[in-house]
């Protein structure tokens, strides 16, 4: 049975992948996900801020009034971290192409256009496969006494899209977007992204909201993991992008198990990372992923991955408004009321 698949020009020994998180950050658990059965693994990533001590972006949450208080920048390293962060990063790139034989991909988090640049051409040059721009942001906007909120939503996508051009004008390396799933038109900006060249599009960053402690007045971070229904958001639009775009198409988010993976490639996708699976289960669970997934094909008689990629897709579908509004008004009709108490 062939489960093999490519992805960003890659050959893959299967559409599984250890998705960015802690997990990759040292060289005993990528080797440890290698021998679990991942195909790849896409490393942490790194931050802008984590490697920049003088730059816009910087600046530009100074002059937010971030510095107004000790702890507020407490997160922007000293010079010799910033030095340090950066080679221990590098160097972890190397490590891991000479230790393993998946493809390695990094993962840049930046903030200004130079330093996503900038550091880019320097993941390229310690030797990794790929790299993945996490695009992740919070649009909270620039609010100004005149202007109000002067950031639209065709401002932050036009910056998407020439961020994807000026990484592949400055680099060789493929390069997937790994894209957060609030936009207006998910459709147009994943063709734009294609147009600007990126080889992989990745569905759909989490995005995480402090919670409020309200005895002692505090706001904080909070990471829940995912739970198996996320995939349906992913599915839904790597449908319907499937076949209309040339960029790879990647599930991230919701993944726990072989259904998650057999249902991203139906719905036309070339890779399915997990993460919150692992941290749950172990990374052993790879392996359980990958024997039921074998199991379930043989006993539906697949041959291949290729043989399903795309086969629920709406252009396979025979009832394409299952993605579209009619789907809206028979989900809603769907559902049966039960007595209430
Ligand atoms: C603890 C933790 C750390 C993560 N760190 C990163 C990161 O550095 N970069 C990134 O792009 N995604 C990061 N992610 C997101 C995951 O790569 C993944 O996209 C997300 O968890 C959804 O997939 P899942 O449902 O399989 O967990 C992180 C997730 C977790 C749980």
């Amino acid at each position: 049975m062939d489960i093999t698949t490519t992805y960003l020009g890659l050959k893959l020994k299967s559409p599984l992948i250890a998705s960015s998180s802690p997990l990759t950050e040292t060289l005993e658990n990528i080797q440890r996900l290698e021998e679990a059965g991942a195909a790849a693994v896409v490393l942490p990533s790194i931050f802008e801020e984590q490697l920049t001590l003088d730059n816009n972006a910087q600046d530009r949450d100074l002059a937010r009034g971030s510095d107004s208080s000790a702890e507020a920048t407490s997160y922007f390293p000293e010079q010799e971290e910033v030095r340090h962060g950066q080679d221990v990063y590098l160097n972890q790139i190397r490590r891991a192409k000479s230790a393993c034989s998946i493809p390695i991909l990094a993962s840049l988090n930046g903030a200004t256009a130079s330093g996503w640049v900038r550091f880019a051409k320097e993941i390229e040059q310690a030797g990794a496969d790929a790299l993945e721009l996490n695009t992740y942001s919070v649009a909270s906007g620039y609010y100004s006494h005149d202007a109000g909120y002067d950031e639209t939503s065709a401002t932050i996508e036009k910056g998407l899209v020439n961020l994807v051009r000026q990484v592949k004008a400055a680099t060789q390396i493929p390069v997937a977007v790994k894209l957060s799933q609030q936009y207006t038109s998910i459709p147009h900006l994943a063709m734009e992204l294609d147009r600007a060249g990126a080889d992989g599009i990745v569905m759909f960053n989490r995005f995480y909201q402090p919670d409020f402690d309200i005895e002692t007045l505090d706001v904080r971070p909070k990471l829940v993991l995912s739970r198996p229904e996320e995939l349906l958001l992913r599915l839904h639009w790597i449908a319907i992008l499937y076949g209309n775009v040339r960029a790879d198409l990647a599930v991230t988010g919701g993944i726990h198990c072989a259904e998650g993976v057999l249902k991203s490639m139906m719905a036309g996708a070339q890779v399915a990372m997990t993460t919150s699976s692992l941290l749950s289960n172990g990374i052993s669970h790879l392996t359980t992923m990958q024997t039921d997934m074998f199991r379930w094909m043989e006993e539906h008689e697949y041959k291949s991955i290729q043989q399903m990629r795309g086969s629920l897709s709406r252009r396979a579908v025979p009832d394409p408004s299952a993605f579209e509004r009619g789907n809206y008004i028979k989900t809603l009709s769907s559902y049966t009321l039960r007595e209430t108490a």
